[in-house]
C-alpha cells in the first residue's frame, strides 16, 4: 500500500483505510513507549530522582495518549502533533540517558545497547507518524529495510534475555543462543539482499523465499518469548528479569514484526 504526504497539496494522499492503519500502529507503539518509560524507571539508580521523575512523567503522558487513542476512531492533526511531540521529547530523553551512560555519569542496570535499542524503536514510531501511516510502500527495498530493522531488534531481544537469565538456566540460555545465531545470520543476509534491491529488479524470487525463512524464524522467537513470559509469571525461571512484563513486551514486538513483514511480503508477491 503506497501512501505519501504530497507537500505541495498539503494533504494526505492515502488509500481510504490508511487512517485506521495509523490508529492501529499508534495504539501499539504508544503502549510500547509507556512501557519503555517504566523499564527505564526500574533500571535507574534510586538516587537519580530527577531522571526517575522524568521517566514517570513520560509513562503518565503515554498512558494519557493511550487512553485518548482508545476513544477515537481516527487521528486528527492535533492528536498527530501531540504524538509527534511526545515521541520526539522521549527520543531526546533516551539519548541523554545513553550519553550519560557512555560517559560513565550514570549507574544502574540499563545496558547502553538497551537504551540504544529502545531509542531506535521510538525513531521507528516517529517515522510512522511523520509519514502519517506505516511505511508500507510495497517495494523489495522497503521489504528488506523492514526485515533489517526487525531482525536487529529480534537479535538484541535474545541478547538481552541471555544476559538477564541466571547462569544456571543452561537450557534456556542455549535455546536463546541458537536462535540468536540464526537471527544474526538472517540479518546479515537481509543486508546483502537489501543492497541488491538497489539494482531495482522487476522480480526477486530469492528475496521472497528468504522472507518466508525470516517469518518462520521470528515465529519461533515469538513462541520462545511467550513461553518465557508464562514461566516468569509462574515464578519458574531464575534471573534478573525486572518484571515479566518485559517478556510480554518483546513478544508483542515479535508479533508486530510478523504482521509488518507479512503485509509487505504479500504486497510484493506476484498474484
Ligand atoms: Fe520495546
Ligand atoms: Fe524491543
Amino acid at each position: 500500500m503506497i501512501c505519501k504526504m504530497t507537500y505541495w497539496e498539503s494533504q494526505w494522499n492515502c488509500p481510504p483505510n490508511a487512517g485506521e492503519d495509523l490508529l492501529d500502529e499508534a495504539r501499539f507503539w504508544v503502549r510500547i513507549m509507556k512501557e519503555h518509560a517504566m523499564f527505564i524507571q526500574m533500571g535507574l539508580p534510586g538516587c537519580d530522582t530527577e531522571l526517575i521523575r522524568e521517566a514517570q512523567a513520560f509513562a503518565d503522558r503515554f498512558q494519557m495518549l493511550e487512553n485518548t487513542l482508545d476513544e477515537v476512531s481516527s487521528i486528527g492533526p492535533e492528536l498527530l502533533q501531540e504524538l509527534r511531540q511526545a515521541v520526539t521529547e522521549f527520543i531526546e530523553y533516551k539519548r541523554r540517558l545513553l550519553r550519560a551512560r557512555i560517559q560513565c555519569q550514570l549507574g544502574g542496570g540499563l545496558y547502553p545497547l538497551l537504551i540504544d535499542h529502545i531509542t531506535r524503536e521510538a525513531v521507528h514510531f516517529l517515522n510512522v507518524l511523520e509519514w502519517g501511516q506505516p511505511m508500507r510502500a510495497a517495494s523489495f527495498q522497503q521489504l528488506t529495510r523492514e526485515e533489517i530493522f526487525w531482525l536487529r531488534i529480534m537479535k538484541e531481544h535474545l541478547e538481552f534475555i541471555i544476559h538477564l537469565l541466571d547462569p544456571s538456566e543452561r537450557n534456556l540460555i542455549n535455546t536463546a543462543e541458537e536462535l540468536k545465531r540464526t537471527t544474526a545470520r538472517l540479518l546479515e543476509t537481509a543486508r546483502d539482499l537489501g543492497s541488491m534491491t538497489q539494482s531495482q529488479p522487476a522480480a526477486f524470487p530469492t528475496l521472497l523465499r528468504f522472507s518466508d525463512e525470516v517469518l518462520s524464524t521470528i515465529t519461533v522467537v515469538r513462541d520462545f518469548k511467550a513461553t518465557g513470559y508464562e514461566l516468569a509469571l509462574l515464578c519458574q525461571v531464575l534471573g534478573i528479569i525486572p518484571t515479566p512484563l518485559l517478556l510480554d513486551h518483546v513478544r508483542r514486538e515479535a508479533d508486530r514484526a510478523l504482521e509488518e513483514i507479512s503485509m509487505l511480503l504479500s504486497d510484493v508477491t506476484p498474484r
